[in-house]
């Protein structure tokens, strides 16, 4: 059974928390909160505050914090603080991965690595020792509601059989396309352990029932 981290961007945010509680008290495992600056992304969405907001109106949520920004070790400290339980970044956009990733551990945190659909999985092979999670872009990131690039699930099993080949149990975590009769269940069955899933959560007719059907997955 794969974990399911709603990803808020497709929330109402003039309710963000009662959105949040909604899909945690249908037994979503965490609530993905993405971070964008209009540099490393062609979009802007929310910060800091809002984390800390979001983080005393639910004090025991696990925060996954996704960032897509260009200077991820210039905010682990302040997203820590903030409230993230999990900090990932990008491997196309730190210059220092291995500082990045000592200094979220050296917080107490989760960390994780993301790979965009254009960057080969194997970009991120020389740190998954130190990892909590990879995350898998299904789509270029910067907006929910993209469609799925099939070459995904091909990263997805590359990666599972070179974690089970270490024996990591490295979570496996997959955002943007994720749709529950379609990419979803695909995404489990190529080995992801995480399913991000924002649209087809927030904008179902009945979001604790979406939240139940991915966690049947
Ligand atoms: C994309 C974000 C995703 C996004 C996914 O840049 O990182 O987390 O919210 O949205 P959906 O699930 O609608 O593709
Ligand atoms: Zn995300």
């Amino acid at each position: 059974m794969a974990k399911v981290s709603p990803s808020v961007l497709s929330a109402d945010f003039a309710k963000l928390g009662e959105d949040c509680k909604k899909v945690l008290d249908a037994g979503a495992d965490m609530i993905h909160f993405d971070v964008m600056d209009g540099h490393f992304v062609d979009n802007l969405s929310f910060g800091l505050p809002v984390l800390v907001s979001l983080r005393k109106a639910l004090p025991d949520a696990y925060m996954d914090v996704h960032l897509m920004i260009t200077e991820p070790l210039h905010f682990v400290r302040e997203f820590a603080d903030a409230g993230a339980d999990c900090i990932s970044f990008h491997v196309e956009a730190a210059n220092s991965i291995r500082s990045t990733i000592a200094s979220i551990k050296a917080l107490g945190k989760d960390v994780g690595l993301v790979v965009n659909p254009d960057t080969p999985v194997e970009a991120v092979y020389p740190f998954l020792e130190d990892l909590s999670l990879v995350l898998v872009m299904g789509v270029t990131p910067g907006h929910g509601g993209q469609c799925f690039r099939p070459g995904t699930l091909e990263k997805i099993s590359k990666l599972r059989s070179e974690c089970d080949r270490r024996g990591l149990d490295t979570d496996i975590s997959v955002d943007g396309g994720v749709k529950l009769n379609s990419t979803a269940p695909q995404c489990v069955e190529a080995g992801a352990t995480i399913l991000v899933a924002g649209s087809a959560i927030f904008d179902a007719d009945d979001v604790p029932s979406a939240v139940k059907s991915f966690k049947a997955l």
